[in-house]
């Protein structure tokens, strides 16, 4: 059994759309095992609570960095944590955080990365008027919005979008991707060819080759 580490700072739609993966066998063979929040008053640990889940509040106020990360990190580990998930988790993680668990953190952000990182991406995209955007989980390494993308879905921007009619529609697009993304990271199916998540057909190879 997988035991995933979710972060968040907000609403948490994210974080039920993975936990509801895995009651409903989308994901297999995991099990979340500790939400952490750097706010108390956090939608998503509220429903964690509610779920049933083990939760911890890491206060990100008055503290270095290193510090707080610190203290998530043992808290990870406490919790025999392997693949720690970002939902909505809104701070930068120290590159210590990052080198505790190299290749095992993810995040997911509302862009076609590497357009539009950092704030607001929704907003960005109809600022700047592309016809597609969409959503990308990938793996976070030191710089923003950055490591190796798992997988991307499109979302076309309408006429008449505002920012939350696009939010929404990008929306329901991460409650796809991101479980999606975490079964194929678990099933450790792929090997990174430079900055490139690439899938491991031999094993779909070797089916196709038997039906022959
Ligand atoms: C999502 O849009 C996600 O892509 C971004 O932050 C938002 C979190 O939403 N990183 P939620 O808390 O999962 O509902």
């Amino acid at each position: 059994m997988k035991r995933l580490g979710i972060l968040l700072s907000g609403r948490g739609s994210n974080f039920l759309a993975i936990a509801d993966a895995i009651d409903r066998g989308r994901i297999t063979n995991a099990e979340i095992s500790i939400v952490i929040s750097n706010r108390a008053e956090a939608a998503g640990i509220a429903a964690a609570n509610t779920r049933g889940l083990a939760t911890r509040v890491i206060e990100a106020r008055g503290r270095k960095r290193a510090e707080q990360d610190a203290e998530i990190v043992a808290c990870l580990r406490e919790h025999g944590v392997a693949l720690v998930c970002l939902a909505g988790y809104m701070r930068l993680l120290s590159p210590e955080f990052v080198a505790a668990y190299p290749q095992a953190i993810l995040n997911i952000h509302p862009s076609l990365l590497p357009a539009f990182p950092g704030l607001d991406a929704q907003l960005q995209a109809l600022r700047y008027g592309v016809a597609i955007t969409g959503c990308t989980v990938h793996f976070v390494d030191e710089q923003l919005d950055h490591g190796v993308i798992v997988l991307q879905r499109a979302v076309p921007v309408l006429e008449g979008d505002d920012e939350a009619a696009l939010s929404a529609r990008i929306l329901e697009q991460e409650h796809v991707a991101y479980p999606e993304a975490i079964s194929r990271v678990l099933s450790g199916n792929y090997t990174i060819v430079d900055r490139r998540y690439v899938a491991n057909t031999s094993h779909n190879a070797t089916l196709i080759e038997e039906a022959q």
